[in-house]
């Protein structure tokens, strides 16, 4: 706890030479110029300046030297039945260099992006850290995201090449994965080749000039011909992942390579207190941020052996994770608070029946953690032994910004914890006046630059500005309210902007509203989240129509298709309300505060409607709400 106190007061009072000291551990092809250089107000931020490196160097190379023969990935297939695969370092470096040489023989170069839409397979590691070792920037869209969603993304990157497969497998489910790549290329002009895994064998159409089979172009011999690892300069984008938020379309949030590096590596060891030899079991998808930072990069950087779990959490039984982790010896064990209640929900007992003697560490993710499901993972995953981390971060963190460090800083239910050396975090009231009491709820800034910070929105970097620096001047804005202790803990109360966070994926109430207004029978709708036992946050779509209400269930499912359409299956909204119209202000804003409050069964303390354009439509849209969910 001494050392603890001691890093972070020096990472705040000299940033400078804190990294500089971390990052001397790392490999690099020429040493840095200037540590940091960081601009609040023209969101111009920049580490490590004038250094030159590969991240692939550090994460592959580097231990190759020291382990080649520790093993580096493990995957867990869909069906337990199926055959295991193990990855040493030497195994691993050799497949991403011959992916690398693939793709170079495809004609991708340094500062072209690349499209991948995988499952949860080894070759979509192989594919990130290819990407990475030829300076190509990634962009991995989850599996989850319809056609549009998809097109929508590869567009707005310019991919001159995507990565997927026949299909995915979910459970007993099978994910037609390249006919919605086929679907969404129609609109996709940048895209020259498709490069297609076999993952079930089911027949797919493929195109003559555009498509390549990976296990065909795998066998080429000149793809072991072009392997070096470019020369990056520390600020050359590494990749691009897709973010929602409170308005318009998704994000291209921007990360560079030596930062992102640093921030990676340092969060992976001391947030879980990793120990040489561990073996952690993240169950991100590699779609979101926290399987890029902790399934991929973080873990391979600090020479980790990292578990890839191809399925579900409940298939074939609900006791699928708890055999993984006794199967495979699992010492950290890093998932979301959605999968732990849905699992609570099935059977609260199964983990009782599984000793688990490797398990060290637990970590949460994505969500804010209720104290039951806190608890639960504490005494029925962890045996009451177990140290417990609940990790508040974001995409365009990068990395882990508040967590306790485990076993070692305090861990208390329901609190993210203390900041990471090199977080200040502060607290702003409504006025935008930074909170000096300790004691306080606020809205989370953070006031001082971290190496895994977001460099920029891909080719907007004035929406960077104005979405993050421009609410609070000198100051990043999270979007997330939080609750500061006596003892200065944090906990984080969830989104105080207009995005939604369901099942732990982050969603933006303008995107669901785009998709469900294309219905010619819908003038106007508004989306709002509510408390949901699972989810965290379900969804309730007012919608302003014409119709009549005999007419409902009818123009719902077409409603559904819509979203599904246009997002995916995740952002389906689980309560539908009609409605004459949406209460709005004079200016013609939305009263969303109204609408919330009706979802979450408050109307009664909506307090004061005068400022309203149209005050007699809060008691309509009520009685609509409560026959919606009767
Ligand atoms: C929320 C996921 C409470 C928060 C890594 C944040 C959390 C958003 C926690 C980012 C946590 C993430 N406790 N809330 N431990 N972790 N969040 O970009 O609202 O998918 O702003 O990154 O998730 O979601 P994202």
């Amino acid at each position: 706890m001494e050392e603890y106190r001691v890093a972070w007061q020096q990472a705040a009072t000299n940033p400078e030479d804190f990294w500089a000291s971390v990052a001397s551990h790392f490999q690099w092809m020429r040493p840095w110029e200037k540590v940091l250089d960081a601009d609040f107000n023209t969101a111009k931020i920049s580490w490590f300046a004038g250094a030159r490196l590969n991240i692939t160097e550090n994460a592959l190379d580097r231990h190759v030297k020291t382990q080649a023969q520790a093993p580096a990935l493990i995957w867990e297939p869909n069906d337990p039945a199926d055959q295991v695969k193990v990855f040493s370092y030497a195994d691993l470096l050799a497949h991403v260099e011959r992916t690398a040489g693939m793709l170079r023989r495809l004609g991708i170069k340094k500062g072209d992006t690349v499209g991948i839409y995988l499952p949860m397979v080894p070759e979509l590691v192989f594919s990130v850290l290819a990407c990475a070792r030829i300076g190509a920037i990634h962009s991995v869209v989850f599996g989850g995201f319809s056609a549009q969603a998809l097109a929508d993304r590869l567009n707005d990157a310019a991919c001159k090449l995507v990565i997927t497969a026949d299909e995915g497998l979910r459970g007993p489910k099978k994910i037609p994965l390249k006919s919605i790549v086929d679907e969404a290329l129609i609109q996709v002009p940048s895209v020259e080749t498709v490069l297609m895994l076999t993952r079930t064998g089911t027949e797919v159409s493929v195109q003559a000039n555009r498509d390549e089979l990976w296990e065909e172009a795998w066998k080429h011999p000149d793809n072991t011909k072009n392997t070096a690892a470019e020369v990056m300069d520390a600020e050359d984008p590494l990749f691009i992942l897709y973010t929602s938020g409170s308005t318009g379309k998704p994000k291209g949030v921007v990360h560079t390579t030596a930062g992102y590096m640093v921030w990676t590596a340092y969060t992976f060891v001391n947030a879980f207190q990793y120990r040489p030899g561990e073996l952690h079991f993240c169950t991100a998808d590699i779609g979101w941020i926290t399987g890029h930072s902790y399934l991929v990069y973080g873990p391979l950087l600090a020479g980790a052996c990292s578990l890839m779990y191809e399925g579900l959490p409940n298939w074939p039984t609900e006791n699928r994770w708890w055999e993984t982790i006794e199967k495979h010896g699992v010492n950290i064990f890093y998932t979301a608070p959605t999968a732990l209640r849905s699992l609570m929900a099935e059977n609260k007992q199964a983990p009782m029946a599984y000793n688990m003697p490797s398990l060290r560490v637990l970590g949460s993710v994505g969500e804010p953690i209720n104290a039951e499901a806190w608890h639960w993972f504490k005494q029925a995953v962890g045996k009451g032994r177990c140290a417990l981390t609940d990790t508040w971060w974001q995409t365009e963190t990068g990395g882990i910004m508040i967590a306790s460090l485990a076993g070692i800083t305090p861990e208390q239910p329901t609190y993210a914890g203390l900041p990471m050396p090199g977080i200040v975090p502060v607290l702003m009231d409504a006025h935008g006046i930074e909170i000096q009491e300790t004691q306080a709820e606020g809205n989370l800034c953070l006031v001082q630059a971290w190496p895994g910070m977001m460099r920029t929105v891909y080719r907007d970097h004035d929406r960077m500005r104005t979405t993050y620096f421009t609410a609070y001047p000198g100051a990043y804005f999270t979007g997330d309210g939080c609750l500061r202790s006596a003892q200065g803990m944090h906990r984080i109360t969830g989104r105080v902007d207009d995005v939604l966070n369901v099942s732990g994926h982050r969603l933006g109430t303008a995107e669901l509203e785009n998709a469900i207004n294309h219905h010619p029978n819908v003038s106007e709708s508004a989306v709002v989240g509510y408390p949901h036992p699972i989810k965290g946050q379900g969804i309730c779509a007012y919608v302003v129509t014409d119709q009549r209400i005999e007419a409902q269930a009818e123009l719902q499912d077409q409603l559904i298709k819509l979203v599904i359409q246009h997002i995916g299956p995740i952002a389906k909204p689980d309560i539908w309300v009609l409605i004459p119209g949406l209460p709005k202000t004079r200016s013609g804003k939305i009263m969303r505060r109204i609408l919330r409050k009706i979802a979450e069964h408050q109307s009664d303390s909506i307090g004061d409607v005068s400022t309203l354009l149209n005050p007699e439509i809060v008691p309509a849209i009520d009685k609509a709400f409560k026959r919606a969910t009767r």
